[in-house]
């Protein structure tokens, strides 16, 4: 991975290798990086501790990932990434499938993601009725998973407080409030159809349970898309914050926000501290800030227009493009990776950009683009390992073998990502044998699947009281007499 330093002129390498090295991270200081999440994935689940927690470790009443006899009909809504989506999926046992049947994208428009949460709900349940008319289920009342990828304190399954909004999303009213209350008001204040139970997703959640039904070790979700952030089976005696001590539940890390207590403040360059300086955010998700699709093209942005600047790209002269917020897509930096055309692509997306560039300094871009996603990837590596080794020591095993399941598109269509990341979670994470499931459309599905396993569950204990004759008001009643 190193298309251009031999062709890269002398002066013109010296000093863009002083800015590229300081997104070089070294095995020692990303062991660094792993342990301070480490620390921090304590503090996260602390009774105590959770309040001022960076990393926020959210309970979400998850217990369970399926077991592969989930079955049934449901609906997904699906917001937090690029675009909203509606789905109508079926579970079948038999073929252990999770189906989808139909879906439908409604885009959000820009002013909509910063105006009023009532708004926003009115449009998604608007969403939702023209695809239940267009499908002719506005007459069946199915249950609805709801993927939410904003980081959410949930009480139930089914009741969900929007924390903060994340991703460029900035909607009044909803902070602080239970977001599937604001849908079903939403809903209501039509009339005109209505919908089942409701189970609350992180994307995370819903990655992690659709691979979960294919492969059943499947105990952590990842996405690397527009956000980041990761979700892991971790044993409910460690979850201080719900009660209960026996089993599992999954936790959403929220590992965006790692880092806004300052503690990644070594390893931040001065682009970094732009990019969250500009953002709707300020000083909140730093790692994300670091890693994430929305984030990643800015960051390489705002390092050509430097490099210009200092007059070693494109003969010193910018363009009104490059000095565009934001111009510069993360896309790019996937095409211009690129082992076959990726020269080829630079030179496509310079000229686009107005710039007047030769063959080192496309060589010079490349390397730049280089920098940035590794040290995303080995960054994601290395908090991939924190929660892979954190798995192994809970469960007291010398080796532990587990699946990620992984949805994103930074993960999924940059050129050598995966690989970089798979390679920092082996130098991290050497006693975990990590398999990596491609989720394909996991959060709409996931939601379906969490929902499914929670009727499950719901099923096997109403079978399990049944089978021994006692019902839950005996049980209500005696607690009432103590
Ligand atoms: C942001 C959200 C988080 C989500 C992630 C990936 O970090 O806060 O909830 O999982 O993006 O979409």
């Amino acid at each position: 991975r190193d298309p251009g330093r031999a062709v890269m002129r002398y002066a013109q390498r010296g000093t863009a290798d002083q800015y590229l090295g300081r997104f070089h991270l070294t095995r020692e200081k990303l062991q660094e990086v792993s342990e301070r999440l480490r620390k921090d994935l304590i503090r996260g689940l602390g009774k105590h501790s959770h309040h001022k927690a960076p990393v926020k470790m959210l309970p979400t009443f998850v217990r369970a990932t399926p077991d592969g006899t989930e079955k049934g009909d449901f609906l997904a809504l699906d917001l937090g990434g690029t675009n909203f989506r509606v789905l109508h999926v079926r579970v079948m046992e038999e073929q252990q499938r999770v189906l989808k049947m139909d879906s439908q994208i409604c885009a959000i428009p820009k002013e909509m993601m910063q105006g009023t949460g009532e708004q926003l709900f009115d449009h998604i349940a608007a969403c939702l009725y023209d695809f239940l008319l267009s499908h002719n289920l506005e007459r069946e009342t199915l249950p609805l998973g709801f993927t939410f990828s904003f980081p959410c304190e949930q009480k139930e399954i089914d009741k969900s407080i929007l924390i903060r909004w994340t991703k460029g999303f900035n909607c009044s009213g909803v902070e602080g409030e239970d977001v599937v209350k604001l849908l079903k008001e939403a809903i209501r204040r039509r009339g005109d159809y209505d919908i089942g139970s409701v189970a609350m997703v992180n994307d995370t959640v819903g990655t992690m349970m659709s691979c979960g039904f294919r492969d059943q070790s499947c105990e952590i979700g990842m996405i690397i898309g527009t956000g980041t952030n990761a979700c892991y089976m971790e044993e409910m005696k460690n979850v201080k914050r719900v009660e209960g001590e026996a089993g599992r539940m999954c936790i959403n890390t929220e590992w965006g926000g790692f880092g806004d207590d300052g503690s990644l403040r070594d390893i931040q360059t001065e682009f970094d501290v732009v990019v969250d300086e500009m953002s709707i955010n300020p000083g909140v998700h730093t790692f994300e800030k670091m890693i994430s699709g929305m984030y990643l093209g800015e960051i390489v942005r705002l390092l050509l227009v430097r490099l210009t600047e200092d007059g070693l790209l494109f003969g010193g002269r910018t363009s009104k493009a490059l000095l565009t917020p934001e111009a510069f897509e993360t896309k790019f930096i996937s095409e211009i990776e690129e082992q076959d055309n990726g020269l080829e692509n630079t030179q496509k997306v310079l000229s686009k950009f107005g710039l007047k560039w030769d063959t080192v300094d496309s060589c010079v871009v490349r390397l730049v683009c280089d920098a940035i996603s590794s040290r995303s990837a080995r960054l994601c590596g290395a908090a991939l390992a924190t929660l892979a080794n954190r798995i192994r020591v809970n469960r007291r095993q010398e080796r532990l073998k587990t699946t990620v399941g992984v949805d994103g598109t930074v993960y999924k269509k940059h050129p050598n990502f995966s690989e970089e990341l798979r390679a920092t979670v082996r130098l991290l994470a050497p006693k975990c044998d990590i398999t990596f499931l491609v989720s394909e459309d996991g959060s709409g599905k996931g939601a379906a699947m969490v929902t499914a396993v929670a009727q499950r569950l719901a099923r096997q204990s109403r079978l399990l009281e049944e089978s021994d004759g006692e019902t839950d008001d005996e049980e209500e009643e005696e607690e009432e007499d103590q």
